[in-house]
């Protein structure tokens, strides 16, 4: 088992695995079961009512490509959820992760570099037990929690391991066979692929349509014939009616 650093409550997982970066090991699983100040995507918050999973995982001295890691954390996420309920969620590129249209994960990887060192900590987010008035009263009409759609309650801490677990075969498949095989894993289970979508980058929208995914974990589009590439940290990517 990777080294498992349990809180009853942080301000933020991904915020504590920076701080702490020099005494963490690799593979180190960081899990809050509270977690006050929660940080999104694109420097937003992460509001996570009672019930939610917080947790990071910490992977030092990585070389290379970080950019495919929230494409890992992502199927590591699904894989779990598939093993947990028998059902396959759907990615919201780069890695929301839906059920039944509704977000039910969100994941931010961050990357530290020290001179040639690269650590990454993978900060992952799950509704699990959150009822919906937890929801309702943070005003957040696009999630759900698998509580809500199972009609049961689900471990966080069984959840938190089974997660490293997968992260870790995605990582060895990774190493071992590159990228193609995830990466039509990825594929089967975007959901936005084959869709129209709007892509926002530096406040213009422009319409497209999703045609994958590329090698480097960017989001193929098609906007009337001409193929553009989207990266996750510049642009970002909405339905024609909203969230998805
Ligand atoms: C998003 O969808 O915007 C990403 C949300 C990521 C939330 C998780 S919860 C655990 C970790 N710690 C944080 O502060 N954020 C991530």
């Amino acid at each position: 088992m990777n080294n498992f650093l349990f809180f009853d409550s942080l301000p933020s997982t991904n915020s504590y695995a920076k701080e702490h970066i020099h005494e963490l090991s690799d593979h180190s699983l960081i899990f809050a079961a509270k977690q006050t100040s929660g940080r999104g995507r694109q420097g937003k918050e992460w509001i996570a009512p009672e019930g939610n999973l917080s947790m990071s995982l910490v992977y030092k001295n990585q070389s290379g490509d970080v950019s495919l890691y929230p494409l890992f954390c992502a199927l590591a996420v699904c894989r779990t959820l598939f093993r947990l309920t028998g059902k396959n969620p759907q990615i919201k590129w780069p890695n929301d992760i839906l059920f039944e249209k509704k977000k039910i994960c969100g994941i931010l990887c961050e990357s530290i570099i020290f001179s040639s060192q690269i650590h990454i900590i993978c900060g992952i987010g799950i509704n699990v037990n959150t009822d919906e008035n937890g929801f309702q009263k943070a005003e957040l009409p696009y999630a759900a929690s698998l509580k809500m759609l199972f009609g049961r309650e689900f471990s966080l801490t069984e959840i938190a391991k089974v997660i490293s677990q997968e992260m870790d075969s995605v990582l060895k498949e990774f190493n071992l066979h590159g990228f193609s095989n995830l990466k039509q894993d990825y594929e089967h289970q975007l959901f936005n692929k084959g869709r129209h979508v709007q892509v926002i980058y530096q406040q213009k929208t422009i319409s497209a349509t999703c045609l994958g995914i590329a090698d480097n974990g960017n989001l193929l589009c098609d906007c009337d014939g001409e193929i553009i590439s989207v990266n996750s940290g510049e642009a970002s990517v909405r339905g024609l009616y909203g969230y998805l």
